[in-house]
């Protein structure tokens, strides 16, 4: 039987990308952050692409990438924390694959978000987070809190490492007998 993709969904900052990279090496799985898609299809960052055409373009193109990503095989697909945005999305994601949602405390993520925010490069610099307050950003995850439970399965990463989140996945999985 065909393998499931595995797609991780979550606020920034929760370790979407970093956990999936590592799953992509310990299960031999190809890996596809839907960001880094869109920034090499259009070439510019997503932080340009929110400053020249705004958000709901980004969305749009965000929906066609999820869209196409979604028909992958076997594929740890990490996206991006707003995904959640547009419920087509889910539903696309959950055709080939499961759903994982990785969760952290507000006060996790607002750290998270800010650690070294003046020396990233500018390719790293969240749009929708750079700029917000503790208060905004607990906000955000409040009103997103309900499109997040969409997924099939919620993994809390608050105090722990990427690599042992995504042994956690890896071992859950195989206990779901996903295959
Ligand atoms: C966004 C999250 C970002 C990126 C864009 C919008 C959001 O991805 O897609 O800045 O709306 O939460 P990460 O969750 O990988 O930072």
């Amino acid at each position: 039987m065909q393998k499931r993709n595995i797609v991780l969904i979550g606020f920034m900052g929760t370790g979407k990308t970093t956990t999936g990279k590592i799953m992509s090496k310990m299960l031999g799985y190809p890996f596809i952050d839907i960001d880094e898609v869109i920034e090499k299809r259009y070439s510019l960052t997503i932080n340009e692409i929110f400053r020249l055409k705004g958000e709901e373009y980004f969305r749009e193109i965000e929906s066609k990438t999820v869209n196409e990503v979604s028909k992958s095989k076997g594929t740890i697909i990490a996206c991006g924390g707003g995904i959640v945005k547009k419920v087509i999305n889910i539903h696309n994601l959950k055709m080939n694959g499961i759903v994982i949602c990785l969760k952290a405390d507000a006060e996790v993520i607002y750290k998270r978000l800010n650690i070294n925010n003046e020396i990233r490069p500018l390719n790293e610099i969240r749009p929708l987070a750079s700029d917000k307050s503790k208060e905004e950003i607990l906000k955000l995850i409040t009103e997103r809190e309900e499109l997040y439970n969409r997924a099939d399965m919620f993994v809390d990463t608050s105090n722990e490492s990427p690599f042992y989140i995504a042994k956690k996945i890896i071992v859950s999985l195989n206990l779901m007998k996903m295959d």
